[in-house]
């Protein structure tokens, strides 16, 4: 069993990140997404909440399991027994920051290698970040995430949707 591990914050989860493990799961025999519990980031969903929807968006990905973790991301994949770690890549502008961090792993363990995958040009735009800025503006966001992602973010910001593909 060669498996890895796909970390992040996920706050959302989106259809990019979706894209991304689909394919890595053509890669593996098993990917366990690591869902970062000390991000430096302030998550809008509870660290339930997003291990919730992302159970939801892998229901039906057996090769699949959903986690938590605290610490360093290659500790975690070396409990998971993990020889690499998933990453996505959707422009240029990740490069530095995706570089920096694989070299850092790189160094701390020398075992575990990051993969990168390209994502697809259509969710090349899109992040957590501005999914949740748009959603907040109630824009309509069911082009970049599940249904139940769409919903979840509309009953957080707690207001009325206005569809931007609407006639009236
Ligand atoms: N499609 C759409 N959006 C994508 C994407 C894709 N394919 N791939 C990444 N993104 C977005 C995410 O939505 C996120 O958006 P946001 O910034 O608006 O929230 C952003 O790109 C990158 O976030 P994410 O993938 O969640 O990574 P991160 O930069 O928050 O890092 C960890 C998370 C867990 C990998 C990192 O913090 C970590 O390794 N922490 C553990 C400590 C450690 O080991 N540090 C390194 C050694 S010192």
């Amino acid at each position: 069993m060669r498996t890895a591990i796909y970390p992040g914050t996920f706050d959302p989860v989106t259809n990019g990140h979706l894209d991304i493990l689909n394919r890595a799961t053509e890669l593996f025999d098993g990917v366990t997404i690591a869902i970062a519990a000390d991000s430096n980031k302030t998550p809008l969903f509870t660290l339930g909440e997003r291990m919730e929807l992302l159970s939801n968006a892998t229901k039906d990905m057996p090769n699949v399991r959903v986690s938590v973790f605290e610490g360093l991301t290659v500790e975690f994949a070396r409990k998971c027994g993990a020889v690499a770690i998933i990453r996505g890549l959707r422009a240029l502008s990740d490069f530095e920051y995706e570089f920096q961090l694989a070299l850092m792993n790189k160094k701390i363990a020398s075992d575990i290698e990051t993969i990168f995958l390209m994502t697809q040009s259509e969710f090349s735009f899109i992040s957590s970040s501005t999914i949740k800025w748009a959603a907040s503006l109630h824009a309509g966001v069911s082009d970049f995430v599940p249904a139940y992602v769409e919903k979840a973010l509309f009953s957080k910001y707690s207001g009325s949707r206005t569809d931007l593909n609407s006639e009236d």
